[in-house]
This record gives structure tokens, sequence and C-alpha cells, in this order.
């Protein structure tokens, strides 16, 4: 998988991809990413992106042209799958859409900024919209990171064995059950008897029960 991020502020992207499981997931060869700034597209000696709203109100926007421009010149390297744009009132995110995105090739995350973009980036180049939740967020950018990081962990490989996004919170429509580490016993309180037992089925079960009991208090919704 190859993945763009466009965005004109490079460096509120870099450091997720810098370490721990996004890198060696890079490393590894299974994925690429690539984080392009927008500003090595302007067309005015300036480099500027963005302009004031036609209209007025407060805020600017990023303008088509660079973004048609670098998109045009990706394109002109690979083939995508979705360009997608970050955006609050894109579709929400949740761990079906990254399942779903897990399975593309190549994929281009746009990053709006200020009052977002042109209207006709949306209209033109997009082909999909992604929010990570109901607030705002000062740009995109995080909410890429939160996607390509949501996706990439779900590559094939990129996890281990233990780490396996099999048991993750949402893969089977539940919230994770608790977990425990050593020592059984601190300040007198203690990890279930039934994780020190050795038996695996009676383990699976009980996993199983805390995780439908903890989605039942805390996410009814996921069971309706
Ligand atoms: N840009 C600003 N806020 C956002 C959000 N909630 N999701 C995706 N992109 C955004």
């Amino acid at each position: 998988m190859h993945i763009d991020i466009i965005t004109c502020l490079p460096k509120l992207v870099e450091s997720p991809f810098s370490d721990s499981i996004l890198l060696r997931a890079q490393k590894k060869g299974l994925v690429s990413v690539d984080i392009i700034d927008l500003r090595a597209y302007a067309t005015n000696k300036h480099k500027t992106v963005d302009d004031y709203a036609y209209g007025g109100g407060a805020g600017m926007v990023l303008q088509i042209e660079p973004i048609d421009n670098c998109i045009t010149d990706l394109k002109s390297k690979r083939q995508y799958d979705e360009v997608i744009y970050m955006s609050p009132d894109g579709e929400l995110f949740n761990q079906a859409m990254a399942n779903q995105l897990s399975l593309k090739g190549n994929l281009i995350l746009l990053c709006g900024h200020y009052k977002g973009v042109d209207e006709r980036v949306r209209q033109h180049l997009i082909t999909k919209e992604i929010s990570i939740g109901d607030y705002v967020l000062s740009g995109g950018e995080l909410a890429a990171a939160v996607v390509a990081d949501a996706v990439i962990r779900l590559l094939p490989g990129v996890l281990n064995d233990e780490t396996s996004a099999l048991t993750d919170s949402f893969q089977d429509g539940l919230v994770a059950p608790p977990v425990y580490t050593r020592p059984a016993t601190y300040k007198g309180w203690n990890v279930p008897e039934v994780l020190l037992s050795g038996h695996e089925a009676k383990i699976n079960l009980w996993k199983q029960e805390q995780a439908i009991k903890r989605t039942a208090q805390r996410r009814p919704d996921l069971l309706e």
C-alpha cells in the first residue's frame, strides 16, 4: 500500500510515521507514506496556497489550482483507489471503514486547513470525505494521521500474533475485554482468578463474557 498525505503543514503529520508500529511497517516495506507539501505546487512567487473567500466571511480558503496540480502530478506516477478529503462534515470514520481502506492499494489523503478547500476541489477532485468525529480540528493533518494509523496496522504482517488486530476493540462489534499483567496482587487489588488458572477454554469464555458486559455498559449502541 502507498499513502500520500497532502498538507500545507507537513511537520504536523510527520512524527506519527517516524516511530513504533508505523515506522516498522514502512521499514518492512508493507506500506510507503509520502507527506507532500502543498506549497511546492503554489503557482505564485510568494508560495501561498490560500486566499480570501468569495462573498466575504472570516478565514482563508485553500485554492483549487495548487491542489489540482498536486493531485495531477501524483496521478501521473500512480493510480489511486481513493482521493480522500479530511473534513468534519465527511463520513464518520469507524473500524469497518478502516478495514475497507486497508484492502486498497494506493490512497491520497488531502488535509484541509483554515476554512477548508474551495468547494470545486470536493466536487471534482475527491472520491471520498472522512471525518474522525463530531468536533472541529485546526486542520485535517491529525485526522489524516489517525486514519492512516488505523489502516496501516491492519495490513498483513504489520502486527505480530501477540498484537494481532483481530483482538482489537470493534473488530467483532464489541469493545475489548480488560487486560492485566504482573503482579497478580497489588495493594490487595487482585487479577481475576480465572486468568491465572491456565485453563484456556475458561479464559476465552471469560474474555468473551467481559467483552459483552463491557460493550453493554460502555457502548450499548454497538449491541443494537
Ligand atoms: N478537519 C477538521 N476537523 C476534522 C475532523 N473532525 N475530521 C476530519 N478532518 C477534520
